[in-house]
């Protein structure tokens, strides 16, 4: 039997996960889990890169981003969690890319120059402006064949396909192509109706919220501003609270379409129905989630289980590119 493909995916330490990690890309790797090797690696030396002073915060989020994965349905049996600073194949292999990579290429990234924007930087650090690099060497130090991932990550998969080419070309490395896993789903509007749920914009529903909270919020939240009266005509198609109902009321969201439409629903009995369907589909994860807070060091342990398998294969990458680019006296070619 061939082996299973491998799949690494990731998530910045910078918070909680939200509704738009569940949908955009949660539930797809509960999906994939048995059919693939799958690696999580939790990204906090990238999280660094923009939170390098809120130590704090990156120490909570690990623990807090690997019980949002467990919570929504990842088997700690049959997936991976890796902490990617436990990992010096990824520092070392960052170095030796580096080489490859033109500052302009970086520069030019249009995801690390949106990000730029949104943290106000005029003067990018070193390590913010390489993380695509770093973030290359994540998915190549274990040779993974599969990166799922959001459409804002594709120029990062693309520079990494880049880097095992040249590296292939220059030192018959023999590394693999990594190709993208597109999400199934398109991104998850934030509360204020947002194109994007952030963790850092406000508008977003935690996985840990509680259903109270799930309730405040969705009650908050903007409809379509032309309706005044319950029975004016609404306009689906621009309403944050539908867009919810497409991406977690598949029985009903098209009836709820119609009804709106012509105003046969109102607003707020359109955002009950939902707060009960979200509440409805968090109640899994709740309990999940209470039972790995409750044994934080089952989730420490996994951490740091995983990013010890994690080590070991990254060595061995390590090696064989140091004997390909003929670096290593002890094993020369
Ligand atoms: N950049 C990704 C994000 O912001 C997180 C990440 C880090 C990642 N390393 C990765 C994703 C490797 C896929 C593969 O969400």
């Amino acid at each position: 039997m061939q082996d299973k493909q491998r799949i690494l995916t990731g998530d910045r330490p910078t918070g909680r996960l939200h509704l738009g990690h569940y949908v955009g890309s949660l539930k797809n790797r509960v999906k994939l889990q048995y059919d693939y090797e799958t690696f999580i690696l939790i990204a906090d030396v990238q999280a660094l890169t923009t939170h390098f002073d809120k130590p704090a915060l990156i120490k909570d989020s690990i623990f807090q981003v690997a019980v949002d994965n467990l919570s929504a349905g990842l088997d700690p049996s049959a997936v991976t969690f890796i902490q990617q600073s436990q990992i010096p194949a990824i520092a070392e292999l960052t170095v030796l890319f580096s080489l490859l990579v033109s500052v302009n290429t970086l520069r030019h990234n249009p995801t690390v120059k949106s990000e730029a924007a949104q943290y106000g930087y005029q003067d990018l650090s070193y390590g913010f402006l390489g993380y695509p690099v770093s973030q290359a060497a994540d998915i190549i130090f274990c040779r993974a064949d599969l990166v799922p991932v959001g459409d804002d990550q594709l120029p990062h998969l693309e520079l990494a396909r880049k880097i095992v080419r040249r590296f292939n070309e220059l030192y018959s490395a023999g590394l693999k192509e990594p190709k993208e896993l597109l999400g199934p789903i398109p991104r998850l509007k934030g509360l204020d109706g947002s194109s994007k749920m952030g963790k850092s914009r406000g508008n977003a529903i935690f996985l840990s919220d509680s259903d109270e909270t799930v309730a405040e919020k969705i009650t908050a939240a903007k409809t379509d501003p032309a309706r005044v009266h319950k029975n004016d005509p609404g306009h689906p198609d621009i309403c944050t609270i539908y867009s919810y109902h497409q991406a977690f009321n598949a029985e009903r969201h098209e009836e709820i379409f119609e009804d709106c439409k012509r105003g046969a629903v109102g607003c707020r009995d359109c955002k009950r129905h939902l707060t009960s369907c979200l509440n409805r589909q968090l109640l899994p994860i709740r309990e999940k989630r209470r039972h790995y807070e409750a044994n934080l060091h089952i989730v420490r342990e996994l951490i740091m289980e995983g990013s010890k398998k994690a080590r070991l294969i990254g060595d061995e990458t390590v090696c064989r590119l140091k004997q390909a680019m003929s670096l290593d006296l002890e094993n020369m070619n």
